[in-house]
C-alpha cells in the first residue's frame, strides 16, 4: 500500500503532500529564507537545564520566534543572540499557511530549523503554542529527511517516513499534539543546497487571535477573508 494513503488515513488531522512546493517555487522559497537568515542568522539552541546543545541550528521569522535554553523553552520576539526583531515572514509562507491551514488567521512563527548531515531532533510535542485548535504547517527544502510521528503519548506506537524538498506536513486536529522528530538526514539526497543538509519550517500560531496585545494580528486576520 502506499505508505502515504495509510499514513492519513490512520491519523486524522495529520496531512502530507507530497511535493507541495514544485521545484522552482522551492529555489525562490529559499532565497527568501536565505534573506531571512542574513538578518537573523542560525544559531545554537540549548537543552533547558543542562544547556546541552541542539545538533539542529535555528531562525525564526514572523513577530514571535522559538527558542531554547537552560532557562526553558519559550516564544520571544526577539533573536537570542542578536537581541534584534525577527524578520517578517517571507509571502510564501504565509500563502503556504493560507492555503493549508484551515485557520482563520495569520501565523505568528515560523522556525527555521537546519539540519547537518548528522543532526537529528528526538521526539517531542509542539506544545509551547497558547492555541492547539491552529495545526503546525511544515514545509522541508533540501536533502530527505526519515520523519517519525506517533500519537499523543510519549513511548507509544511510531512509524516513519520520508519527507523530500517541497513536501508539506501539517499537525492538526487530532494530531495537533502528536510526538514528532526527525531520525536522521539523508545526505546527498537533494541538489537545492549547495552545502547540503535540510531546512524545515514550520508555521504556527502562538497566541489566540482573541488574546490582549494582538488586536493588530487579529485585524490582520480578516485580510485572508476578503
Ligand atoms: C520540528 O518538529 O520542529 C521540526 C520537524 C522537521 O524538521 O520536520
Ligand atoms: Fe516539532
Amino acid at each position: 500500500m502506499n505508505p502515504t494513503a495509510s499514513l492519513t488515513a490512520d491519523q486524522p488531522g495529520l496531512r502530507f503532500y507530497p511535493g507541495y512546493l514544485d521545484r522552482e517555487a522551492q529555489a525562490e522559497l529559499l532565497a527568501a529564507i536565505r534573506q531571512v537568515l542574513t538578518e537573523a542568522p542560525l544559531f545554537t539552541p540549548r537543552m533547558p537545564k543542562s544547556g546541552r546543545p541542539f545538533s539542529v541550528r535555528m531562525s525564526n521569522c514572523g513577530p514571535f520566534g522559538w527558542t531554547s535554553d537552560e532557562a526553558g523553552y519559550r516564544y520571544s520576539p526577539n533573536h537570542p543572540v542578536t537581541g534584534r526583531r525577527w524578520p517578517p515572514m517571507p509571502d510564501a509562507l504565509v500563502a503556504a499557511w493560507q492555503e493549508l491551514a484551515e485557520y482563520p488567521a495569520r501565523p505568528e512563527a515560523c522556525l527555521i530549523n537546519y539540519y547537518g548531515t548528522n543532526a537529528k531532533m528526538g521526539l517531542h510535542q509542539d506544545r509551547d503554542e497558547a492555541d492547539f485548535t491552529a495545526p503546525v504547517v511544515s514545509l522541508s527544502l533540501g536533502d530527505s529527511c526519515l520523519f517519525r510521528v506517533g500519537g499523543m503519548k510519549r513511548g507509544g506506537p511510531t512509524r516513519s517516513f520520508r519527507l523530500n524538498s517541497g513536501d508539506a506536513l501539517v499537525l492538526g486536529g487530532e494530531a495537533r499534539l502528536a510526538f514528532h522528530g526527525v531520525d536522521r538526514i539523508q545526505a546527498g539526497s537533494s541538489t537545492l543546497l549547495a552545502e547540503g543538509g535540510r531546512l524545515n519550517l514550520t508555521m504556527r500560531r502562538v497566541t489566540r487571535p482573541r488574546d490582549k496585545g494582538i488586536a493588530d494580528w487579529a485585524a490582520a486576520a480578516e485580510v485572508f477573508h476578503e
